[in-house]
């Protein structure tokens, strides 16, 4: 019955566990934000009951609103560190005293939307609405009441870059943003407001734009040029992985890959083909396409410690483990690929998500060839020996870029002519066996999931066929 019941249940990604200091720290950090947010309301005199609790109201409001935001952000992103949460309140704390210090200067446009974009880039849209959705509803000083009309407009743009920031794939595309929604937040005020509206926010008067709606715009296309600058600034200290960062990585002109393509030019070919399997199945099943990518692109980079030990870059030439002839250090070759290759991440800054794919595509598989080779010699070899050490896939991307290293070379060897049955087969017996093997158990694919990461496979060997074929040549036929 458990386990009916426990295969009944979405399976949820563990998320990272943070160290008590670090939840100590955020805690205090949110502690401050409600303090900022509420205490001039205990600054009224004469303080009565009611003011008390209403400060104790809005305190609690704006604590739980902030508990709310990182629940909502852990629930969007499940491996989020505590250095991207901690970013997310000090920015939430940094708003609301911005609020304090500059809302009779500055229009809550330039305040609210720049740090709503750090935000979606890093950390996604969702996380990047609930943040707004917090820093536009708390004004923590009472005596600024906000004009319905701008607050509406602060609304819709800060919506606006939250949804477009989680999806723009580079920064040319953040650029335009950065434009385009000044001047739609110039237009609709002009519209909704007036261009002869001098004040913005009652009882205020605006220094820096002099009340001016063209000022207002000009100077949050500023504060968004300049956030834009700053945000590889922030990708470096608080470890963010924003889509145009994944993009650069992917980049074949990269030190590390183009070390890899002279290097160990079989490993290099062999990361493209499987870079475009695992394309294709997470385009099936709707994952993250650019992620996969990237860490397909780096996940066998530790063979650069020693490429003639593994057999696509040996070329014909000598086998080093047959001289070697000692399974147990052959199996201690190949998880060096793997501890190299964590080593090298470090070494290129890699960020965490596309490291990952180095230990959990090989997982906690079983070195087959050199396992049999040990029971050959040895019959009570233990076979923890010649597995890798792990950990196994945590993620849906980390699971298909395993299936496609595993069906990689046997779909590069199948015959030509094998038909698509076949080709299926094939697959499906790879993926069955990682499956047997408790591999997928922590990545949440579910069976749907593994059909479509199937089919996306074959329409590849199907490609791969195809390109094979060689076409009919004649000394009359070469106009085409
Ligand atoms: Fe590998
Ligand atoms: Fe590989």
């Amino acid at each position: 019955m458990f386990y009916l019941w426990r295969r009944s249940q979405v399976p949820l990604k563990q998320s990272i566990k943070f160290s008590r200091i670090d939840n100590l720290i955020i805690f205090l950090v949110c502690i401050l934000i409600s303090i900022i947010s509420s205490f001039k309301l205990l600054l009224i005199s004469p303080l009565n009951v009611a003011d008390i609790f209403s400060w104790l109201l809005t305190f609690t409001e704006i604590l739980i609103g902030s508990g709310i935001l990182i629940l909502v952000s852990k629930k969007e992103n499940p491996t989020i560190s505590s250095r991207q949460i901690f970013l997310i309140i000090t920015l939430l704390l940094a708003v609301q005293a911005a609020k304090l210090a500059l809302a009779s200067t500055i229009s809550p446009l330039s305040i609210i939307i720049p740090p709503a974009l750090i935000i979606s880039q890093g950390m996604g849209s969702i996380t990047a609405l609930a943040w707004v959705s917090i820093a536009s509803f708390s004004w923590p000083d009472p005596e600024i009441i906000v004009d319905n009309n701008l607050f509406f407009i602060l609304l819709v743009c800060a919506s606006v870059v939250s949804l477009l920031g989680g999806r723009i794939r580079n920064r040319a595309q953040l650029l335009q943003l950065s434009i385009f929604v000044p001047i739609g937040a110039f237009l609709s005020q002009w519209i909704l407001i007036g261009k002869d509206k001098i004040s913005l926010i009652d009882k205020q008067e605006f220094v820096l734009a002099g009340g001016n709606i063209f000022s207002d715009s000009f100077l949050l296309a500023i504060v968004m040029l300049f956030t834009i600058l700053f945000i590889p600034i922030f990708e470096s200290i608080f470890g963010l992985l924003t889509k145009a960062r994944l993009l650069e990585l992917a980049d074949k002109e990269k030190p590390l890959i183009r070390r890899l393509s002279l290097e160990a030019p079989g490993t290099f070919e062999h990361t493209l083909l499987i870079c475009g399997l695992a394309e294709e199945a997470t385009r099936m099943i709707g994952g993250d396409i650019d992620l996969i990518k990237t860490g397909g692109l780096y996940h066998d980079v530790g063979k650069l410690h020693a490429p003639n030990w593994f057999i696509e870059n040996q070329d014909g030439s000598k086998n080093p483990h047959d001289e070697l002839d000692d399974p147990i250090k052959s199996a201690e070759v190949l998880q060096a690929h793997v501890d190299e290759g964590l080593k090298f991440a470090r070494k290129n800054r890699l960020p965490k998500l596309i490291a990952n794919f180095i230990p959990e595509h090989q997982g906690t598989l079983r070195m087959g060839y050199f396992f049999q080779k040990a029971k050959e010699k040895n019959l009570d070899i233990n076979e923890n020996y010649f597995r890798y050490k792990g950990p196994i896939p945590q993620s849906k991307e980390t699971a298909i870029l395993m299936l496609a290293d595993g069906c990689e070379a046997a779909l590069r060897a199948m015959n030509i002519n094998a038909s698509d049955k076949e080709a299926l087969k094939t697959i499906s017996n790879i993926i069955f066996s990682r499956q047997n093997d408790g591999q997928l158990d922590d990545s949440n694919l579910s069976r749907g999931e593994i059909f479509l990461i199937k089919r996306a496979f074959l329409n590849v060997w199907k490609r791969i066929r195809h390109r094979r074929i060689q076409y009919p040549t004649s000394k009359n036929n070469t106009f085409s």
